[in-house]
């Protein structure tokens, strides 16, 4: 199940990067829920963080003679996150000053609380602010280091909000999303790729790369550093933690991922890269003419096997095979051929399992030919058992 999060928002000019907070959080699978202060919807607007996080946002403790349940959106919430917090949202924070739903929703909660604080150089050497954080923190809240640079002012200094990416790692870390891949290079082929006839045709598949991009949402989340070689897809990945390198052909996405798996701790190829492309590319849009028309194909590189054969003894190799028939038997040949450390089978049989769905159905072949199956699972949910078995291997 997701993991809730109340994102709190205080009026100062830092606001503008809580929408990036919300979307961060969202693309690393969060559920969330935003209370804003008054003055911090005159930053920034509520339909903005609505949209965002798909949830209604609270920024009245009395809305239209409605009030607002402080008390639910508290005891929501697994973890709560003020940020910015202001100088004002701190000292009412450290006092208990509940004039409005932030304030309010903070008194109620009982989940972990985390507060960016964001203001000028001067206000955060203030003593006032000072005793307010030490308060806060002797609380059992967890700081949230301001940042050091230029601010709002114009003046040079500590007082910055941390960026979004940092306060999601340290939402990650606190939260104990397993961080069992900090300091590894995962690469990973997705998508389809895309073999051009002439400047109008091209033969391509079904792949929409979800699979892909799910796992490395969820390689990213767990502290690795991710290049995802990503052929034409509409699908949008956006994470701190994973560099996106688009590719149209199966020629495109060999060179891209060869320049780069020398540097890869694990490498993963999801991608359902074409077998043949057109010998010859027409430089012009080909004419109408016979009643028949004929393409000479010829066989493109195939990206697992050069990997495989490039390979140390450091590298590990995880490949997916999509089968019609005699599928273990053939993901157990590939498997070899290919030198992976493990094949994800999935079968087009399987409701539900392939291109197109949210869902897959996999099976995990090893090397010593055990086999674990899992039943039909969200991607997401099938990209943390893929990563659960690398991890399980070392
Ligand atoms: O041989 P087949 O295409 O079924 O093998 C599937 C595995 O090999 C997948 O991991 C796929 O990403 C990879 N592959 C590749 N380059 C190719 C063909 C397949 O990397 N040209």
């Amino acid at each position: 199940m997701s993991k809730k999060i109340v994102l709190g928002v205080s009026g100062s000019i830092a606001a503008y990067k809580s929408l990036n907070i919300t979307r961060l959080l969202i693309k690393s699978g969060y559920e969330v829920k935003v209370v804003m202060t008054p003055a911090a919807a005159r930053f920034v607007s509520a339909l903005s963080f609505s949209t965002l996080s798909k949830n209604p946002v609270f920024t009245e403790l009395i809305d239209q003679d409605t009030w607002s349940n402080h008390v639910d959106l508290g005891l929501w919430a697994d973890a709560f996150i003020i940020a910015p917090a202001t100088a004002t949202t701190l000292a009412k924070l450290a006092n208990g000053i509940a004039d409005n739903m932030l304030i309010a929703t903070y008194l109620s909660a009982k989940c972990p609380v985390f507060i960016a604080p964001a203001m000028d150089l001067d206000m955060w050497k203030h003593p006032s602010t000072t005793f307010n954080i030490s308060k806060l923190e002797s609380y059992g809240n967890k700081l949230i280091p301001v940042g050091i640079g230029e601010l709002a002012s114009g003046l040079n200094g500590a007082g910055r909000m941390a960026e979004p990416a940092d306060i999601l790692g340290y939402i990650n870390n606190s939260l104990n999303v397993e961080q069992d891949l900090i300091g590894k290079t995962v690469l990973i082929t997705a998508g389809p790729t895309q073999e051009a006839i002439d400047p109008v045709r091209f033969i391509r598949n079904h792949s929409t790369g979800r699979m892909g991009i799910e796992l490395a949402q969820e390689c990213g989340s767990r502290g690795a550093k991710v290049e995802l070689i990503l052929g034409p897809t509409n699908l949008e990945i956006e994470h701190p933690s994973v560099d996106v390198t688009p590719v149209i052909s199966a020629q495109d996405m060999y060179e891209a991922t060869i320049s780069k798996f020398e540097h890869s701790d694990i490498s993963i190829f999801c991608a359902a890269v074409a077998d043949y492309r057109p010998k010859t590319k027409s430089k012009s849009k080909i004419k109408k003419s016979e009643s028949t028309f004929s393409v000479e194909l010829e066989r493109t590189p195939d990206i697992a096997m050069e990997c495989g054969e490039r390979k140390t003894k450091n590298q590990t190799t995880i490949g997916f095979a999509l089968e019609t028939q005699k599928g273990l038997e053939a993901a157990k040949y590939k498997l070899k051929k290919k030198n992976l450390d493990i094949i994800v089978l999935n079968s087009l049989k399987d409701k539900g399992a392939g291109f197109k769905h949210n869902t897959n159905k996999i099976s995990i072949v090893h090397r010593d030919g055990s086999i674990n199956e899992y039943p039909l699972k969200t991607k997401k949910e099938v990209a943390k058992d893929v990563i659960d078995t690398l991890i399980s291997l070392s």
